[in-house]
């Protein structure tokens, strides 16, 4: 089946307890959200995801964890404070503000006026103040991308990272960012407090074009690895006009989102020159330059950078995953992610509450494989019930312990996909999962 309406993920993930709208009892805030019991487990393993596989499993990749309050220099320096801007036009009628390159026909989608004021610039930065005193010398701002910490850190990862980088190699970041979006939307698409997993890939400037291009299907592989349907993906290189003030090419990893959304960016792969390291060397007047032994002369790095939105991929990961069937007449909803990404690895439930042995053996198991993976035990609903509620925030194992199980310590281990159980003896059952599960 096709991506599930924004409407009906929106509810699932109200229901099983993914995604709350925050401050919910106060009537919701501008389109910011809360991850639940299951959502936040979700989004550490699409963090854990990202950080293993370009972190732990690459020799030339460190990361670091930043800031998000930072010099406010940085964004002059940056070009932020002049250019990272959107477009905003307000209706002279109902005084709503949109962005007019999303108006149809130049019309208030509020109220049909056509009578708009011209577009001017709007700055997307968040501002705040440090210290008691609120004036303009103790103005700061909220990260608007967390590369800006990875840059101005060049030199102390250089110099402290063990065994000593060598061109080429990357320094890695996961952190939140914050953007005063004027359009914000389609759950956790777009908002305003939001986070990213970012690679700053340096390299010398001839080997940029050919290690963007690796970047790229890289990061396309990740996607599909991790179980995102193929067909749902693309890779769009950007148009010059599109191409952000520091960028020399660009192209997005794109996914097909349900209409009325369609073909959106999901992450962002942009060669970047050395235009970060060059500013932020002569705005601070402190160079920031590798040292070539082949040559024996001082260069700024080129840099690959792959960027990408964990909330949007997790919102990616959840529509994707998003599937019904029918099931011996009855509606099945089963979200198929892949077991890593999976909230909960396993659930433990006796076959009936009410026999005690059945209930302390289950209890056993549960506190065996807990230290293990995220597991829960619950007795609280017939098995039937219970193997539905997994299949609903995509718990790939159940585990039943039966009548059978007291005599031969056995118990059946449930597929979500298939539904085919197996029966397993409980002193193998650690390594049955680990396999099926690697971490
Ligand atoms: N450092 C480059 C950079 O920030 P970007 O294309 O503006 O590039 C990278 O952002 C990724 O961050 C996007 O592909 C998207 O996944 C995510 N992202 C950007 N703005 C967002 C927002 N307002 N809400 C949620 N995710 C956002």
């Amino acid at each position: 089946m096709a991506a599930p309406s924004m409407d009906v993920l929106t509810s699932l993930c109200k229901r099983r307890g993914f995604i709350f709208p925050s401050s919910e009892i106060y009537g919701g805030f501008a389109s910011t959200w809360d991850y639940g019991p299951f959502g936040s487990e979700l989004k550490r393993n699409v963090r854990e995801a990202w950080w293993r596989r370009v972190v732990w499993e690459r020799p030339d990749v460190e990361g670091i964890d930043g800031a998000i309050l930072m010099a406010p220099r940085i964004w002059e320096v940056s070009g932020h404070l002049a250019s990272f801007t959107d477009p905003l036009v307000e209706c002279k009628s109902c005084h709503q503000r949109f962005r007019p390159d999303l108006l149809e026909e130049n019309r208030c989608p509020n109220c049909g006026s056509t009578d708009l004021t011209e577009p001017r610039q709007f700055n997307m930065m968040f501002k705040t103040f440090v210290g008691p005193v609120e004036d303009d010398a103790s103005v700061a701002y909220l990260r608007p991308e967390t590369c800006q910490t990875i840059f101005v850190n060049f030199e102390n990862v250089l110099n402290t990272a063990r065994p000593t980088p060598k061109l080429p190699f990357g320094i890695a970041q996961i952190g939140k960012a914050f953007r005063n979006e004027i359009v914000t939307g389609n759950l956790t698409f777009r908002t305003r407090e939001f986070e990213q997993f970012e690679l700053e890939y340096f390299c010398r400037p001839e080997d940029a074009p050919r290690l963007h291009q690796e970047w790229i299907q890289e990061r396309l592989r990740w996607y599909v690895e991790l179980g995102i349907h193929p067909e749902r993906l693309r890779i769009r290189p950007h148009e010059q006009k599109e191409l952000a003030h520091y960028a020399a090419a660009c192209a997005d990893i794109e996914y097909r989102f349900p209409d009325p959304l369609g073909w959106r960016e999901l992450e962002g792969i942009a060669n970047r020159t050395d235009y970060d390291l060059r500013r932020h060397g002569e705005g601070s007047g402190h160079p920031l330059e590798y040292f070539d032994e082949a040559t024996g002369q001082h260069l700024v790095p080129y840099v690959i950078e792959p960027s990408g939105g964990v909330d949007r991929a997790v919102l990616v990961f959840l529509l994707d995953a998003y599937d019904e069937e029918e099931v011996r007449g009855e509606k099945r909803v089963v979200l198929r992610l892949h077991p890593l990404l999976a909230p909960l690895k396993v659930a433990v439930f006796p076959l009936k509450r009410n026999v005690p042995e059945l209930v302390e053996m289950a209890k056993g198991i549960f506190g065996r494989l807990r230290p293990h993976m995220r597991a829960i035990y619950d007795d609280t609903g017939a098995i039937g019930r219970l193997y539905r509620r997994m299949d609903e925030v995509g718990t790939p194992y159940c585990i039943t312990v039966d009548f059978q199980s007291l005599e031969d310590q056995t118990v059946t281990v449930r597929d979500r996909d298939t539904m085919v159980q197996d029966r397993v003896h409980v002193d193998e059952l650690l390594l049955y999962l680990r396999e099926k599960i690697p971490w």
